[in-house]
């Protein structure tokens, strides 16, 4: 079952829910659609992308229109609202943007709808055999026998399907090669612990579940060969992803640990510098609590941002859809970027 698809509404695995149990929602409305995004029921770069796609979708047959500008004025607006539903992943918006242009050329309500369904299906498509190519181009990185580093969750639940990171160790587990899988909690949400190890038991791949505070002394006893991480947006000077990337980044160099990014195209935002793009504050009850028990006095200060930017001089190479970067980036991305993608 893919995370997101369309279903008379946006449907989607209520992440929150897992590992405890597998749940399907179905957004009826743009506000439950940001809703289920602010409290990341559905999260993950690409899985963003094509929520926002769906989302504009969804603002196109929400509720009965007296005409078709009418239309467009709503669906125009529930595009903003969806955007701003999270700041940092790019892909929420290239999701919102792609779909809203090609809405807005409908010549009736039924055209608008109809172009909106087919153009957010296409997106969700493309993700899926995007995930596919990143895996194959991925795999050659890794070899028989690999022990493999994650963060956070880069696999089924982050995208429409396969994954990135996740997805490369997917396919080359399916070429055949011994590979085996370290994934950090990733606290505050533990996406790392409740996603990433529940999709990889799901798939039957050799997973040990660590603190991130661990990633040291997994390093310096040579338990990991490679580090794979996903990205929410890379831009000239580097790759954000979730909180604590930057840290293991460091730790990886360190221990001269290959440390690869494994994204789509769609997350790059060359244009733009990493003091540009806004890290997204999370409430404080994410950290002070577990549950209903509290973790922390309730009036500590809590400082809790939800990724970090990790530089690119850190990062040895970086596996798209249309093939892996090396260094130097500054010219290599452009150069890769130029490629028509699918
Ligand atoms: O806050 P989240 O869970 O949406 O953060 C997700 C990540 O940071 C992922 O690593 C990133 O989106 C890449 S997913 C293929």
């Amino acid at each position: 079952m893919r995370t997101i698809f369309w279903n008379e509404g946006v449907a989607i695995i209520d992440q929150t829910k897992l590992p405890e149990k597998l749940e399907v929602v179905v957004c009826k409305k743009v506000e439950e659609l940001v809703e289920a995004i602010r409290r990341l029921a559905i999260r993950g770069a690409p899985a963003l992308e094509a929520a926002g796609g769906y989302g504009v979708a969804l603002a196109t047959v929400e509720r009965e229109f007296k005409s078709l500008e009418e239309l467009k004025k709503h669906v125009e607006k529930a595009a903003e609202m969806i955007i701003s539903a999270r700041p940092t992943a790019v892909n929420l918006s290239v999701g919102v943007k792609r779909v809203l242009k090609v809405a807005l050329k409908g010549e009736s309500i039924e055209e608008v709808r109809s172009l909106a369904i087919k153009e957010a299906e296409k997106i969700a498509d493309e993700d899926v055999r995007r995930n596919r190519k990143i895996g194959e181009f991925g795999a050659e990185l890794l070899e028989d026998g690999d022990t493999v580093l994650t963060y956070c969750n880069t696999g089924r639940f982050a995208t429409v399907d396969w994954g990135t990171a996740l997805g490369v160790v997917r396919s080359a587990i399916k070429k055949g090669k011994n590979i085996k899988v370290i994934a950090c909690e990733t606290r505050p949400l533990n996406q790392g612990s409740r996603l990433t190890c529940y999709e990889l038991i799901e798939d039957k791949i050799d997973v040990t579940l660590i603190t991130d505070a661990m990633v040291g002394i997994v390093m310096k006893r040579g338990l990991v060969n490679k580090v794979l991480v996903g990205a929410d947006r890379i831009v000239k000077d580097g790759v954000f992803n979730k909180i604590g990337t930057y840290t293991l980044s460091i730790v990886a160099k360190e221990h001269k640990i290959p440390f690869y990014v494994a994204a789509p195209t769609t997350t790059f935002d060359w244009d733009k510098t990493s003091e540009e793009v806004v890290i997204e504050e999370r409430p404080k009850e994410e950290l002070i609590y577990c549950g209903t028990k509290l973790l922390a006095p309730p009036k500590v200060k809590v400082f809790n941002p939800a990724f970090d930017c990790t530089p690119l001089s850190y990062v040895n190479a970086i596996i798209t859809e249309l093939g892996i970067i090396r260094p130097p980036y500054e010219s290599n991305v452009p150069k890769l970027l130029g490629l028509k993608s699918f």
